[in-house]
């Protein structure tokens, strides 16, 4: 019983954030099926360094300090209950497991359930900042179990990424808060990667501008306002060239991405709340889309094909770009953050806002210069509903709207598919009009289905014979 922490699962995010808590001087301990990651594990520690791999559950669960601190690193659903099924035997009351996978939150709130008849503390906490963060300072999101979090604090915050040495980790909220949390991260994270995908698409297909040209303005973008993780990354990606053709390597990689299934949690939730966030379902339909390979290329021939322009000067609409993608970047957290504020009155979650911009400012996929500005408004009110609502935010988005509207009329002209662009104006319109026309599909309503309708000039409802 020497080790302070142990995961289960020594994987890639299992053994980096092993790695990382030993590299802050706890002793950690790992157990996965496969010996090879056992041993590899091992052999990744540094000398001075108190490390140690097993396949076996039992040594695992003996090897650990008591009162236990064990997270599971395995792949959500049905892994994480067969992971729990196999410590079980040998965990004693006042253990804490903590499941730090993308688990559906829903399946937290029944394993906090059959876990706490056994004495033991189980909380979920997301975990974003992939491979690097993992090893390095990832953004934690814990919640739940308060005082089994409390507990395990002092290792959480060494290994967590800092902004102005501010640890990114702090507790979310009650019950399946902190998986909730992550899953809005990365419905967001779904969206802004289709919206750089969009101006990516706009500036190569569209307007025929060359890749080197298109790697320096995601390469400028990053030095100012816009400066985030993602476009960062995307700079980064123009970069590398593929070693067997010499081409740009992402221009050898196929137009048809996976996904694990997170962004399309967020929009199927966002639906059952009533949480407008049209931008992420975008994303997740635009994902949806790019799998029907075979029928966007039948399609491409019947219905005509987008022909580029051939090399178009950008500089005249640089700025303007760079407005239209602020514009979409801020309307997209909005929703996600709204998100985040009706599900937490709905589950009872207690969710900080200001602590959740506060935790995303680094580490996590989505961190962005902007998310200072999102932290300061919710510190100033924090019954914020939508960060639209905050003068400094409405500022920052009204400066902007005129020149978002001409990238998005350039896009639909140029026939280049900018959803996530176009909902993110829908969105700021539809949420910024005080009349819509929703009045009409009452009567609508009323009219084939005798549903009834409300006024606006007295209580009740009422219904007409339409004809
Ligand atoms: C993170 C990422 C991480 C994972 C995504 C990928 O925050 O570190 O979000 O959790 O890479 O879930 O999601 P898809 O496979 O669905 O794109």
């Amino acid at each position: 019983n020497q080790y302070d922490f142990g995961t289960v699962g020594l994987g890639v995010m299992g053994s980096n954030i092993l790695l990382n808590v030993a590299d802050h001087g706890f002793a950690a301990a790992g157990l996965d099926l496969s010996p090879e990651k056992a041993a590899a594990f091992e052999a990744a520690g540094q000398p001075g360094q108190s490390v140690f791999g097993t396949t076996s559950a039992e040594a695992f669960a003996k090897s650990l300090k008591t009162p236990r601190a064990i997270m599971l690193l395995v792949p959500a659903g049905k892994p994480v209950d067969l992971a729990i099924e196999s410590l079980l035997p040998f965990l004693e009351q006042g253990d804490i497991v903590i499941d730090g996978g993308n688990s559906y939150f829903t399946d937290t709130n029944r394993r906090f359930a059959s876990l706490k008849e056994k004495g033991i503390h189980f909380f979920g906490m997301g975990i974003s900042g992939g491979e690097s963060g993992a090893r390095f300072g990832p953004s934690m999101m814990p919640g739940g179990d308060k005082s089994a979090y409390e507990r395990l604090r002092p290792i959480f915050e060494a290994i967590a990424a800092k902004v102005n040495g501010e640890p990114c980790v702090a507790y979310m909220g009650n019950g399946s808060a902190g998986n909730y949390v992550k899953m809005v991260h990365n419905g967001i994270e779904y969206a802004i990667m289709q919206l750089i995908s969009e101006i990516y698409d706009l500036l190569k297909r569209g307007l025929g501008v060359a890749d080197t040209d298109i790697q320096e303005l995601f390469a400028d973008w990053n030095q100012g306002e816009l400066q985030s993780f993602l476009i960062e990354i995307t700079g980064e990606i123009l970069k590398v060239k593929d070693d067997e053709t010499g081409h740009l390597l992402v221009n050898v990689i196929s137009d048809w991405a996976r996904s694990k299934g997170t962004g399309k949690w967020t929009s199927q939730n966002a639906m059952d709340l009533q949480a407008p966030v049209p931008s992420i379902d975008s994303a997740v339909t635009m994902r949806n889309l790019s799998s029907h390979k075979e029928q966007r290329l039948e399609a491409s021939k019947i219905l005509g094909n987008v022909s580029p322009d051939s090399k178009t000067d950008i500089s005249s609409i640089s700025q303007s770009l760079k407005d239209a993608y602020y514009f979409a970047m801020i309307n997209v957290y909005a929703q996600g953050l709204a998100q985040l504020a009706i599900a937490s009155k709905e589950y009872q979650y207690e969710i900080d806002l200001s602590e959740v911009t506060k935790i995303w400012r680094g580490g996590c996929i989505i961190r962005a210069a902007c998310l200072e500005s999102f932290r300061e408004a919710f510190a100033a009110d924090s019954g914020l509903q939508n960060i639209l609502l905050d003068a400094n935010i409405a500022r920052l988005v009204l400066d902007r709207q005129s020149a978002t509207r001409d990238i998005a009329k350039l896009a639909i002209d140029k026939g280049i598919p900018v959803p996530v662009l176009l909902s993110s104006i829908s969105y700021f319109d539809g949420y910024r009009s005080a009349v819509l026309p929703t009045n009409l599909i009452q009567a609508q309503r009323d009219f084939f289905g005798a549903h009834t309708y409300e006024r606006i000039d007295k209580e009740g409802f009422f219904h007409t014979i339409w004809e």
